[in-house]
This record gives structure tokens, C-alpha cells and sequence, in this order.
């Protein structure tokens, strides 16, 4: 991962903090702020190309629901919140760039109940070139599941991008590393297959589309974008509950992701996929995409 030698709390720049930029290395939180103890914050992943953010209306809207969903009450319009990602971006002066914007439970109480707490928001922008390197980008990663299931919706706050939910996310991914993969396939509570720790799945059956049916994880902004781009080009879609041993019939695979965009998958277990056509076809197409001119790219969502 580039840059990852460098900490993240030791960089220049500027990072916009309750209301304003601040100097990156000051942008700190107490010691008992609320989010660091019980996981109550809500984030987004947002990338910018040629210094335009793709669906950055669509990231704020989901912070604001995600917020929702965890009983945080964030005081900021949707408006309010694009605002503070363009201007981040802008002090950046990066045209190609990832986003963190967060929203977190300060240090103004402390114990399980919260209500007394005030929500804090932050963005961060800096280089993130690809989650994966571009040599696996390109033949494929190589996945392995997890033993962490992804919860029910009456279980954990499903919907939202709470950072909570991330704790299964980082051990499924370290047990996946250390056993010489690049990642890990996350069934749900009822053994159906879920998504990767960072973003959603899908497969080829017979030149169709199959994605898992989003009714516990993340219904993500990239996988609803290669839906559309899927059906724009003829391509049937189907959103259903898959089951781990349909695997081995997929012609193809593939991930999607803010961070990820699309990248192919290599192999799931041990069980080796080519990269084919509709994943390089979605690929490339998703990458024009995202470097189109902004109302063309309105006028693809429509
Ligand atoms: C757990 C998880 N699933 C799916 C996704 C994909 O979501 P999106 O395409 O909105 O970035 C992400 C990334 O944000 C994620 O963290």
C-alpha cells in the first residue's frame, strides 16, 4: 500500500476539523473521546479524480443516514458535509486523492450511555493510489474465507458504515495476510456469501451478473455504479442469496469498492478464476466513468 510507511498522524497538509482546516499533525482527540472507547463513529470512503469527487453527494447522504441508524445526532446538512470534503480536497491541492470524512462521539461523557456526547466531524485527503497493487489489480487477487460471519440486521447496525462493524473486517483481513492472501470472503449469519472486508462481491454465471443480496452488509455506492454500467451494456444482473459451493460453477469474479474500484479476483479458497471478459469490460468502463466530465456521469446515474 503506498505511503503506508509513513504514519498517518506525521504528514503535512491540512485536515478539516469541526468547522475548519487545521494543520494536519494537530488534527488530535482526547484520550477518552467516546469513539475510541465504544467504536460510536460513522465514516466514509470517497475518492476524487481529476479533482472532481465521484458521488460525493451520494457518501454525504449515506454519512447522514449511517449517523441516523447509531443515534448520533450530526448537526451538519448534506450540504454542509460536501462542503467540508471539497474544501479538504481543494487545501490538498491533490486532484487524484481518497477521502476519510468521519463522524465521532466526543469526550464529553463517558460509559455505554452517551446521549450527553457531541458529534464531532472530520475529513481527511491524501494519495491512495489502489487498495491492491496494480500487478494484482491486473491478474487477480487471491482471497480465503474468513471464520468471521457477517451479523444479522438484528444483531449490529448493518447499514451503516459504523466503524464497529470493522472489527471482524481487520481480523478476517490479518488471518487472510498471514496465510499469504490478499484478502477475505466474509459469509453471513445464515452461511450465505456476503462480501470481501472492504468491499462487495460479484460473479459471472454463464455471461450474467450475480451480486449477494445487500440485506446485511453494505449496499455500496461503487456496486450499485457497476450494476448500472452491467445494464447499460446488455448485461442481466441478478441480486440473490449465494451459496458458498455455487462458487466453483463462476466463470468470473470480481470486487468492488470506493478504495478497491473494480478489482478481479484470482482465485477464493483455492478455486482459480480468469479474468475475463465482463470484469475487464466493467473494469474499463467503471474507469472512464469516474474520470468523465460531471454531467456526464449525472447523466449515467439517471
Ligand atoms: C465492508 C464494506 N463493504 C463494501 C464496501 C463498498 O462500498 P462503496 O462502494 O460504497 O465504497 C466498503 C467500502 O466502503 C466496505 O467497507
Amino acid at each position: 500500500m503506498a505511503g503506508s510507511l509513513i504514519p498517518y498522524d506525521d504528514r503535512d497538509g491540512q485536515i478539516w476539523m469541526n468547522g475548519k482546516l487545521v494543520p494536519w499533525r494537530d488534527a488530535k482527540v482526547h484520550f477518552l473521546t467516546h469513539a475510541l472507547h465504544y467504536g460510536s463513529g460513522v465514516f466514509e470512503g470517497m475518492r476524487a479524480y481529476n479533482g472532481n469527487i465521484f458521488k460525493l453527494t451520494e457518501h454525504s447522504q449515506r454519512l447522514i443516514d449511517g449517523c441516523k441508524t447509531m443515534d448520533m445526532k450530526i448537526e451538519l446538512s448534506l450540504d454542509e458535509i460536501n462542503h467540508a470534503c471539497l474544501e479538504t480536497l481543494k487545501a490538498s491541492g491533490l486532484k487524484d486523492a481518497y477521502l476519510r470524512p468521519l463522524a465521532w462521539r466526543g469526550p464529553e461523557q463517558m460509559g455505554v450511555a452517551a446521549q450527553g456526547t457531541k458529534i464531532h466531524f472530520a475529513v481527511a485527503a491524501w494519495e491512495w493510489p489502489s487498495y491492491f497493487s496494480p500487478e494484482m489489480r491486473e491478474k487477480g487477487i487471491s482471497v480465503v474465507t474468513s471464520r468471521w460471519r457477517r451479523p444479522a440486521p438484528d444483531m449490529a447496525p448493518v447499514s451503516a458504515k459504523a466503524c464497529g462493524l470493522y472489527m471482524i473486517c481487520t481480523l478476517s483481513k490479518h488471518e487472510a495476510e498471514r496465510a499469504g492472501h490478499n484478502d477475505a470472503m466474509m459469509h453471513d449469519y445464515r452461511g450465505q456469501v456476503a462480501e470481501l472486508t472492504g468491499a462487495n462481491l460479484f460473479f459471472v454465471f454463464n455471461g450474467e451478473l450475480h451480486t449477494p443480496t445487500p440485506d446485511c452488509f453494505l449496499n455500496g455506492i461503487t456496486r450499485l455504479t457497476v450494476m448500472d454500467i452491467a445494464r447499460s451494456k446488455g448485461i442481466k444482473v441478478v441480486e440473490r442469496a449465494i451459496m458458498p459451493e455455487e462458487l466453483k460453477k463462476a466463470d468470473e469474479c470480481f470486487a468492488t469498492g470506493t478504495a478497491a474500484e473494480v478489482t478481479p479476483i484470482g482465485n477464493i479458497d483455492g478455486q482459480v478464476y480468469k479474468v475475463g471478459p465482463v470484469t475487464r469490460l466493467l473494469r474499463e468502463e467503471y474507469e472512464k466513468l469516474v474520470r468523465a466530465p460531471a454531467e456526464a456521469q449525472q447523466k449515467k446515474a439517471g
